[in-house]
């Protein structure tokens, strides 16, 4: 299973990438907004400071709702670095752009999945990644796990490559659910990384091994 941040930013990134499990980041405009990053340019320069921290793929939205718009827009951003996967959202113009890209070789990720037949499109469209947003689900009362799950089954069903990135992961619980149904990828926040690590049993194990340990040095 591979672990992307779902970040903009650098520090937590940073901090992820140390810890040596990290295998990408994905972004969106409202995290790039969060970490006060607006304005073309200023968006571009961030997407290859992301690239230049870490070894795997980084995806990079489009804004435009176009076919053509995402093209041009998708186009450049597959040119700023050799990481980027081109981000397009879940529309018939999104569908089509996906193709269009899978067809030239470019990787891409198709964001705001929320049913299976919405991922049976994307991976017909070619998509490197399909993103459904468990958390999302989770917020307005259905089960967002169960959607990660039916896409599993239509995946195997077929023999799609496309890879399932659980997005919209908000805690630990819902990084170890996702390996139970074996997403490929699963982006949260650092948080949702960090927590993996935590058990009050592995600290007091490890105070009393450290207080053994200095007893017999005394
Ligand atoms: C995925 O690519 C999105 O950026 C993200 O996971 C959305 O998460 P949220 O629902 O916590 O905003």
């Amino acid at each position: 299973m591979k672990f992307f941040i779902d970040t903009a930013n650098l520090k937590d990134i940073a901090e992820a990438q140390a810890l040596g499990i990290l295998d990408g980041v994905t972004t969106n405009p409202s995290l790039m907004a969060k970490e006060g990053i607006t304005g073309k340019n200023n968006i571009l320069k961030h997407y290859v400071d992301i690239c230049n921290l870490v070894d795997g793929d980084v995806s990079a939205e489009v804004n435009a709702l176009d076919f053509e718009g995402m093209i041009k827009e998708g186009e450049e951003l597959a040119d700023l670095h050799e990481q980027i996967v081109v981000k397009l959202p879940m529309t018939k113009e999104g569908i089509k752009a996906c193709k269009y890209f899978s067809d030239r070789e470019i990787k891409t990720n198709v964001t705001l999945i929320f049913s299976a037949g919405q991922a049976l499109l994307a991976a017909k469209a070619g998509a490197t990644y399909c993103s459904p947003f468990l958390g999302r689900l989770d917020d307005v009362s259905t089960d967002g796990l169960n959607l990660i799950d039916e896409i599993r089954q239509i995946y195997d069903n077929y023999g799609f490559e496309t890879q399932i990135l659980a997005a919209s992961v908000r805690h630990t619980m819902h990084v170890v659910n996702c390996a139970k149904i074996g997403a490929d990828v699963m982006t949260g926040p650092l948080s949702s990384i960090m927590g993996l690590l935590k058990h009050p049993l592995t600290d007091i194990g490890i105070a009393q091994f450290v207080a053994d340990y200095e007893k017999g040095n005394k």
